[in-house]
């Protein structure tokens, strides 16, 4: 097929694109459809333009050439569809298999369980608020905001129940940060365990928010500033979610937020308040936010006892993990996806940092031997996603591309073999690691780990 089809530069989308639940179970039995499936596609599509055999393929004959251009479309001579045929717009319908998924087995209920967000599919920074990850701990709910309430109480002079009027008539902050869950890419501690880059690094997402920021709620309930040491935030589903925040970090920068890329949060991430604490892990992050105590000790809920610890190789727990280092992934080209043909490529991806901006990513084709300093587009922002783009003309060789994101603080992620030596392999939480992905002289891309 190589051959045939002289488009360089052009790649095979992922195969999680086009694949329903059932096939998901076994990436091989998955490669071997969607590569069928694309043969075949490209084939008849090919055939369609009038571009079967490899001569018409490389040279289109001027007069037998492209009907796509040639003819005019119904499109470019009737009339279109009115306004507001959509009244809340939606995707084009060749868009459809761009989607959040849920990596099936992960969990033995959808409403415990995390729908990933397909990054290789994702442009810039903003994660459409639609392909946003979930990560429910006991599902999601759409919660009437007439109903919803906020406590404030704890260490502070005048404890106050706010409906959602009171808080949106607060000043207010837009800000665009990342938000990841701290489980992101724990599936690949021990070894390579899921093909595309939607399941190993799809639980994270970088939105604008908007909201009011804590430390005027904190002050406007008049904070004990001289015995308050901590926050705790509630959540109102079943989950129990409560999660302890030092006072430093919720008078920093973390906000009571309403909004998110220009409209209200969206249910399964919120609605309609939830907590954003800028770089530490998404849990968090408290969703359906509804109550704030201020207390002098942590809490050491469940949620920061039992769970979302690191297991280290000593067999001892670390508590209170919450910063979320420097990290950075390829998503273009990456696992599942399917070089057409040599020649040139954009090698696209993502950078962030839980402690600040991204400084520098370096790019490597060569599994590390060499690395190369990577075009980082605007905006750079603090605890924001950073795109990273670099020129690369493949050879039609094998190549293991690479990412190596450096923040402002001078930290340099780590490769894999260097943060197994300090944190094991039994861990769950912050897996920072570089990521490799392997290209096949055939142009498939697959997840490998090199030390
Ligand atoms: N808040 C509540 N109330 N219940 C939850 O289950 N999940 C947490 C956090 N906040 C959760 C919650 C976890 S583990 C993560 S990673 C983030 O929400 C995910 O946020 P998102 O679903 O908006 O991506």
């Amino acid at each position: 097929m190589q051959s045939d089809v002289k488009k360089s530069g052009r790649l095979i989308k992922a195969p999680e694109n086009f694949l329903v639940k059932d096939d998901a179970k076994s990436p091989e039995l998955m490669r071997r459809k969607f590569l069928a499936a694309s043969v075949s596609s490209a084939a008849a599509s090919m055939a369609a333009m009038g571009l079967a055999g490899s001569a018409r393929a490389a040279a289109p004959v001027s007069g037998d050439g492209d009907p796509n251009i040639l003819n005019l479309p119904a499109h470019s001579t009737g009339l279109g569809q009115p306004v507001a045929a959509n009244p809340y717009g939606i995707p084009s319908q060749y868009e459809k298999g761009l989607q959040r998924r849920e990596s099936p087995g992960l969990t033995r209920v959808s409403a415990a369980s995390v729908a990933f967000t397909p990054l290789q599919g994702t442009f810039g920074i903003i994660t459409p608020s639609g392909l946003h990850f979930e990560r429910h701990h006991q599902g999601w709910w759409d919660i009437d905001p007439s109903k919803h309430r906020l406590m404030v109480m704890g260490l502070v002079k005048n404890p106050k129940v706010y409906t959602m009027d009171d808080i949106m008539r607060l000043p207010s902050v837009s800000r665009i940060h990342f938000i990841e869950c701290g489980a992101n890419t724990a599936m690949e501690w021990g070894n390579v365990a899921v093909p595309t880059v939607q399941y190993s690094h799809g639980m994270v997402s970088c939105s604008e928010f908007t909201g009011v920021p804590l430390s005027v709620l904190l002050e406007d309930c008049g904070i004990d500033m001289k015995t308050a040491k901590y926050v705790l935030g509630e959540g109102a589903d079943g989950s129990s979610m409560t999660r302890t925040i030092p006072l430093d970090r919720a008078l920093d920068d973390a906000i009571v937020a309403y909004g998110m890329n220009g409209e209200m949060l969206r249910p399964e991430n919120g609605y309609p308040l939830r907590l954003v604490i800028p770089g530490v892990q998404g849990v968090s992050w408290v969703k359906w936010l509804r109550r704030i105590e201020v207390g002098d000790q942590k809490w050491a809920t469940k949620d920061e006892a039992v769970h979302y610890i690191d297991l280290m190789p000593d067999g001892l727990h670390r508590q209170y993990t919450g910063i979320q280092e420097t990290k950075s992934v390829i998503t273009t080209p990456s696992g599942g996806q399917t070089l057409l043909d040599k020649g040139f490529y954009n090698i696209s991806g993502l950078a962030w940092s839980g402690r600040g901006k991204i400084k520098r990513v370096d790019v490597s084709v060569d599994g590390g031997r060499n690395w190369r300093t990577a075009r980082l587009e605007t905006p750079v922002l603090s605890k924001a996603f950073t795109r990273f783009n670099i020129d690369w003309v493949w050879n039609g060789g094998p190549a293991i591309l690479q990412s190596r994101a450096q923040d402002d603080t001078g930290y340099v992620q780590p490769k894999i073999n260097q943060l197994r030596e300090v944190r094991g392999t039994r861990s769950i939480y912050h897996q920072n690691a570089i990521q490799s992905w392997r290209v096949a002289e055939s142009g498939e891309v697959s997840n490998v780990q090199v030390y």
